[in-house]
């Protein structure tokens, strides 16, 4: 029998949610409730600052009248959505994507990827993550025993002093060759990328692909903002049957209609793939919200004749273009996106003041936690710092950049441009 020392302290939690760290959210948050300048502009968190459009909405509402709609979805998803999916990406994918054995609705794209990993990684497989990165992916890889492999993307050259295009961030392919070992199961994409704003090009995701054939590997593909493009944009799936044959990609409904608290996501992909994603999913949550998946299915049918995918695409580049004429303005270099609703804002040239009172909790972060709390605490707008999106071996690439989510209405933007002028006396 044990005794009480040897006992484990029943509420000790495990260690895969024990991380020492405070996460950037929480920082961000905390320093926004503290914040003099109330209500703070919050262009931090990606959620959108409006509601769906009133077709997405009038499906939810008449969803729940439903009776089928307010009970369990099938575990691999609605038919009506797997299928609204499947027409909705057939053209994209220039093949008839097969509803019932290729498509695999989730809650959230976030879980859909947990699915992934779950389905995939056997304790010690490797992971192949580009920095920076969607921080829900490492948690992901590593619940199931996965162990990640970083691979940071190189800024633009001249990214402190001029502003380029997202596009100038590169991956540098030998280090990605070296980073590949025997034990190398998968590898995440993410086009258009968050933060960076990144879309790959069509060269980049074929030298990324060839080399997931060659040593066979599967992709993963992040195309959670595949709506929002300013560039062509390719899907990895589709740049050859081999690349295809290894390619899961995953969609969400909350980033497509703004409706990001549905938690509708979904996996595209060849049936011996999308099989077991659909077996971890329905392990982990059985199945998903069904309302929300019945709406979401009316979203695609219904988009084209509202232009609703036009006119989103429109709508949040007027709104990038609007917001970062401040930067021109101020004269500080951002990584011009391409896609997304992200932008990545070089403040090198802004100086802190050397004895500003920062918390020790952010004193201990890279300067990027000292910018943006100093934004929230002196000017009331809050964003993220992105080394949280990098190891702390690289944090050191964007520890002069903050980033901003523009997904908010104009008149936000507005209130946080001026806000913002008043960076002008820091800047040297
Ligand atoms: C790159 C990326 N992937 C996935 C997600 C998660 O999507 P969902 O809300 O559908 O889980 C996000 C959300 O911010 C994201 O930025």
């Amino acid at each position: 029998m044990s005794t009480a020392a040897e006992r484990r302290d029943p509420i000790k939690p495990a260690a895969r949610v024990a991380r020492q760290n405070q996460d950037v959210w929480s920082i961000v948050n905390e320093a926004a409730a503290a914040s003099p300048i109330q209500p703070i502009v919050n262009m931090g968190q990606g959620f959108f600052g409006y509601n769906p459009p009133q077709f997405v909405i009038d499906a939810a509402k008449a969803s729940l009248d439903k009776v089928e709609c307010n009970q369990y979805s099938p575990t691999k998803g609605r038919p009506r959505l797997k299928k609204a999916i499947a027409n909705a990406y057939s053209p994209f994918f220039g093949r008839e994507i097969n509803p019932e054995t290729e498509v695999t609705i989730t809650t959230g794209a976030n879980e859909g990827m947990l699915s992934a990993f779950m389905a995939f990684l056997e304790a010690g497989d490797e992971v192949i993550v580009f920095e920076p990165f969607f921080d829900q992916y490492i948690s992901n890889i590593e619940m199931p025993g996965g162990k990640v492999v970083y691979v940071p993307m190189h800024p633009p050259p001249n990214g402190s002093t001029t502003t380029s295009s997202a596009s100038e961030w590169k991956i540098d392919m030998e280090q990605f060759e070296a980073a590949i070992t025997p034990r190398t199961r998968m590898v995440v994409l993410n086009s258009p990328h968050n933060p960076i704003g990144k879309v790959f090009s069509r060269e980049e995701l074929l030298a990324v692909g060839e080399l997931c054939v060659k040593h066979g590997i599967i992709i993963l593909s992040d195309e959670v903002y595949d709506r929002l493009y300013y560039v062509p944009f390719t899907r990895v799936a589709t740049l050859s049957p081999e690349i295809d044959r290894l390619t899961l990609t995953v969609g969400s409904g909350g980033k497509n209609f703004y409706a990001t608290g549905w938690r509708v996501g979904w996996l595209i992909g060849p049936e011996n793939l999308i099989k077991y994603v659909s077996a971890a999913h329905t392990r982990i949550c059985y199945s998903s919200v069904s309302p929300l998946q019945e709406a979401t299915a009316v979203g695609f049918e219904e988009a084209d004749k509202h232009d609703f995918w036009n006119q989103s695409k429109r709508e949040m580049r007027a709104k990038m273009t609007k917001f970062n004429a401040v930067w021109d303005e101020l004269g500080l270099p951002y990584s011009d996106p391409e896609g997304g609703y992200f932008v990545l804002v070089n403040m090198s040239r802004v100086k802190l003041p050397a004895d500003y009172d920062f918390p020790p909790h952010v004193a201990s972060r890279p300067r990027d936690f000292k910018l943006s709390w100093f934004l929230i605490k002196e000017l009331g707008v809050a964003a993220i710092p992105p080394t949280e999106f990098f190891t702390p071996q690289n944090a050191h690439i964007v520890e002069d950049w903050l980033r901003f989510a523009v997904c908010k209405e104009d008149s936000v933007l507005e209130n946080a441009m001026e806000r913002l002028r008043g960076l002008k006396k820091y800047i040297h």
